[in-house]
């Protein structure tokens, strides 16, 4: 009977914090940013040339650096509503043609000056990429969280990319990205809070009932 008591405890403590944790969502955001190395204003310029430049195609290759000021957009058109640039730089990081990553290093910067911080590995032709957001500032100050990177288009002999990123800020990173200060709401980049996991509250409740009935 002890035990039984003390398992009931345990599980209503176990309860408890589940319920404590579920608490915890993640706010999501998506945007495109648009890289384009290519024609007469180019938003990635290249600074640092490595010395086998063909490696890669799209004449680039190992050790060279870009520095970029990319536009953020809502949506994958060129013409699409500005939400923020993405300034800093990639450098191609690894020597294999049939696996190229870039080492990236970019500060999504918003109109009214509060910045996240991305860095990490991004393995430009993976169907999906995640990369760690280190840190921000503003709004964002203490934000920690990732970023989901699918290339939507890529013009493989110009280099041009338009890239579909998914921000997700945990729920302690006190901002969310807020399309109306930029745009119409109407337009605006999918904004939404992740529900809680809602079966896990059920899973307990089961596991309760079980050891009652033992
Ligand atoms: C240039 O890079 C490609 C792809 O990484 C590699 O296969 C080739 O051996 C490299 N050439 C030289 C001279 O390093
Ligand atoms: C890809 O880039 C090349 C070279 O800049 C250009 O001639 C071509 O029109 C581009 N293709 C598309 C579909 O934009
Ligand atoms: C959330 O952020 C505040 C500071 O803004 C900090 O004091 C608190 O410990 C954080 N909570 C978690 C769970 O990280
Ligand atoms: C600044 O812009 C960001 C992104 O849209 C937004 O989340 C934040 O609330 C705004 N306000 C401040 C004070 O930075």
């Amino acid at each position: 009977m002890a035990s039984l008591q003390s398992n009931l405890l345990l599980l209503l403590l176990g309860a408890a914090a589940a319920a404590a944790a579920a608490d915890e969502t993640t706010t999501s955001v998506r945007f495109y940013m648009h890289d384009t190395m290519s024609g007469s204003s180019p938003s990635a310029m290249r600074v640092v040339q490595g010395p086998n430049s063909t490696g890669l195609g799209f004449g680039n290759g190992f050790g060279d650096v870009y520095v970029v000021d990319d536009p953020l957009t809502e949506g994958p058109a060129a013409d699409s509503a500005l939400v923020g640039r993405a300034q800093g730089f990639y450098a191609f990081a690894s020597q294999r043609a049939d696996a190229a990553a870039q080492l990236l290093c970019l500060n999504l910067v918003f109109p009214n000056g509060s910045t996240v911080a991305v860095m990490g590995h991004d393995p430009i032709y993976a169907p999906q990429r995640e990369l760690p957001v280190v840190g921000g500032t503003g709004a964002f100050r203490l934000a920690l969280g990732y970023v989901l990177v699918r290339t939507h288009t890529r013009n493989t002999s110009s280099g041009d990319a338009v890239s579909e990123w998914q921000l997700h800020l945990a729920a302690n990173s006190s901002a969310q990205i807020d399309p109306s200060s930029t745009s119409t709401p109407s337009s605006g980049p999918s904004s939404r809070t992740a529900a809680p996991f809602p079966s896990f509250h059920f899973s307990l409740f089961c596991i309760l009932i079980l050891h009652i009935i033992k």
